[in-house]
C-alpha cells in the first residue's frame, strides 16, 4: 500500500471539526481586526523565496522543496506567507489600496524539516500581515491581534517573548562588532556557520548546532547597539504593551529564521513543548526588495497544527452530531423522508437520512452510533395516516407528530 509521506498529516473528521471550531473563530478575530483575506498560489519562483527570505537561511539552504517544472523553471512550495503575499501585494497594485493594506491568510507550506513533535513538513499557517505603516502603533495592533487570538481560543498564558533586531543603519555596526566576536572562534563553528560568516554573520545566532549555540553564549547583543530611531521605536511599543497589560519578556536571543526581519521581532512560545505557537514581526525592506515601492510592513504567522493542539487542552470541543435521523423503506416513504429532510436542512438542521436501502434495524443501527439526538420513522401506516412516532434519543420520550415538514421543524426547535 502506498502510504503518506513523512512529515504529512492526513486530517480526518474526528479532528477536521475542531480545526473548523478554530478557524471560525479566528476568522471571526480578524474581520473586527478589519483584516481582508488573500490566497496566493502554492508554488512560486524559486527567486522569490531565495530574495524574500534570504539565502543564508536555513529555510531556503536546506528546507525548500524545489523542482524544475516542464518548461525549465525553478519552482518552490511556498515554505511560508509571507514572500508571496508581499509578491502579490506588489504585483496586484495593492499599493492603490487604502494603507496600511490588512491581510490574512491560511495556507499550507512546506518544509523539509528533520520531522519531530510539532515539526512537520507540511503545516498550517493562519497569518496577518499590515502593510504600509512604520508606527509603533502597528506593532502593537499585531501583538494585541495575537493576544485576542488567543482570547478567543480560551488559550491562558502563551508567553509572548519580544526583541528588536534593529534596521540595516545600526546592524551594519553592529556586524562589525559580532565578527570581531566571532571571528576569534571561527574555527570551532560548524560549516554551515562558516559558510554564513562573510554573506550573513547574524545567521550564525539562529544554528541549532549545540557547539556553535556555546560559542554564540556570550555573543554581543544587537539590541545593545539600536539606533535613535530604532530604540524610539520598541520603547513605544514596549510602553504601549505595558499600558495595556499586555504581558511580555525581552528575549535578545530571538533573531528569527527569516532574513526580512527589521526592528520588532517576537515569539509566542508554548511552555509545555517549548515550541513557537504563533511568531512574526516588522519587515520594513521586503516590499523594495522584491520589487516595489519601499514600505513598511509587520506582521505574523500561527502554526495550525501547534495551535489546534493547545486550542483542544483547554476546551471540550464536540462535534456536531444530527439532529434527526429518518428512517424510512419503500418508494413513497423514501420520497417523503427526502422531502422532510431536504425541507429541514434548509432549516439548518443537521438531518442523516437511509442511503443503502437497509432494513429498520439496520437503520436504527446506524442512527444509535452516529448519535442522531431524534428519530423519525416514517413506514407504511405513517404514509396512510399523515401521522409519525418522532423519538428524542436521549430522554427516551415518544411524540406522535405530523408528517408535516413546519411541524417537524416546530419540533426540533422546541
Ligand atoms: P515562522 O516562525 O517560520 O515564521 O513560522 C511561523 C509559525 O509557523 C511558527 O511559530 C510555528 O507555529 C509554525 N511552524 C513553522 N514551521 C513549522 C513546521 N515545520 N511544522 C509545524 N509548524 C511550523 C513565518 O513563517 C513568517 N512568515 C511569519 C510572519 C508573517 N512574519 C511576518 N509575517
Amino acid at each position: 500500500m502506498i502510504q503518506k509521506l513523512k512529515g504529512t498529516k492526513d486530517l480526518l473528521p474526528d479532528q477536521s471539526y475542531k480545526w473548523q471550531i478554530l478557524e471560525k473563530k479566528l476568522n471571526k478575530v480578524l474581520e473586527n481586526y478589519n483584516f481582508k483575506e488573500i490566497r496566493v498560489p502554492v508554488f512560486e519562483y524559486t527567486e522569490l523565496f531565495q530574495r524574500g527570505v534570504g539565502e543564508t537561511t536555513d529555510v531556503v539552504q536546506k528546507e525548500m522543496y524545489t523542482f524544475e517544472d516542464k518548461g525549465g523553471r525553478s519552482i518552490t512550495l511556498r515554505p511560508e506567507g509571507t514572500a508571496g503575499v508581499i509578491r502579490a501585494y506588489i504585483e496586484n497594485g495593492m499599493s492603490s489600496l487604502p494603507s496600511p493594506t490588512k491581510l490574512w491568510y491560511n495556507m499550507g507550506m512546506y518544509r523539509y524539516e528533520n520531522v519531530q513533535k510539532g515539526r512537520l513538513r507540511e503545516f498550517h499557517q493562519i497569518g496577518a500581515e499590515i502593510i504600509g505603516t512604520e508606527s509603533y502603533l502597528a506593532d502593537v495592533e499585531i501583538i494585541l491581534l495575537a493576544n485576542s487570538i488567543f482570547d478567543a481560543l480560551n488559550i491562558p498564558k502563551i508567553k509572548l517573548n519580544l526583541n528588536s533586531i534593529g534596521c540595516p543603519k545600526c546592524r551594519e555596526k553592529y556586524q562589525k562588532i559580532l565578527k570581531e566576536f566571532i571571528g576569534k572562534n571561527l574555527n570551532n563553528y560548524c560549516d554551515t556557520c562558516k559558510s554564513r560568516f562573510e554573506k550573513n554573520p547574524m545567521r550564525i545566532l539562529d544554528c541549532k548546532e549545540s557547539k556553535c549555540k556555546e560559542l554564540n553564549a556570550n555573543a554581543p547583543k544587537m539590541i545593545d547597539y539600536l539606533c535613535d530611531d530604532c530604540k524610539e521605536h520598541f520603547e513605544n511599543v514596549k510602553r504601549m504593551l505595558r499600558e495595556f497589560c499586555i504581558d511580555f519578556k525581552i528575549d535578545t536571543n530571538i533573531v528569527r529564521g527569516l532574513d526580512y526581519y527589521t526592528k520588532t521581532v517576537f515569539e509566542y512560545i508554548d511552555e509545555n513543548t517549548g515550541l513557537a505557537i504563533l511568531a512574526g514581526g516588522r519587515y520594513d525592506g521586503l516590499v523594495n526588495q522584491l520589487g516595489g515601492q519601499s514600505t513598511p510592513a509587520i506582521g505574523f504567522a500561527t502554526g495550525v497544527e501547534r495551535l489546534v493542539e493547545v486550542f483542544e487542552q483547554y476546551n471540550n470541543l464536540d462535534d456536531k452530531i444530527p439532529d434527526l435521523y429518518i428512517l424510512s423503506s419503500g418508494m413513497e416513504e423514501n420520497k417523503k423522508a427526502i422531502e422532510i429532510s431536504e425541507y429541514l436542512r434548509k432549516q439548518n438542521h443537521i438531518v442523516e437520512k437511509d442511503l443503502c436501502d437497509r432494513s429498520f434495524n439496520a437503520q436504527m443501527k446506524y442512527a444509535n452510533k452516529v448519535r442522531a439526538k431524534n428519530l423519525l420513522v416514517i413506514g407504511e401506516n405513517e404514509i396512510k395516516t399523515g401521522l409519525a412516532k418522532i423519538k428524542n434519543m436521549t430522554t427516551g420520550d415518544e411524540k406522535e407528530i405530523k408528517l408535516d415538514c413546519s411541524q417537524i421543524h416546530n419540533y426540533l426547535m422546541a
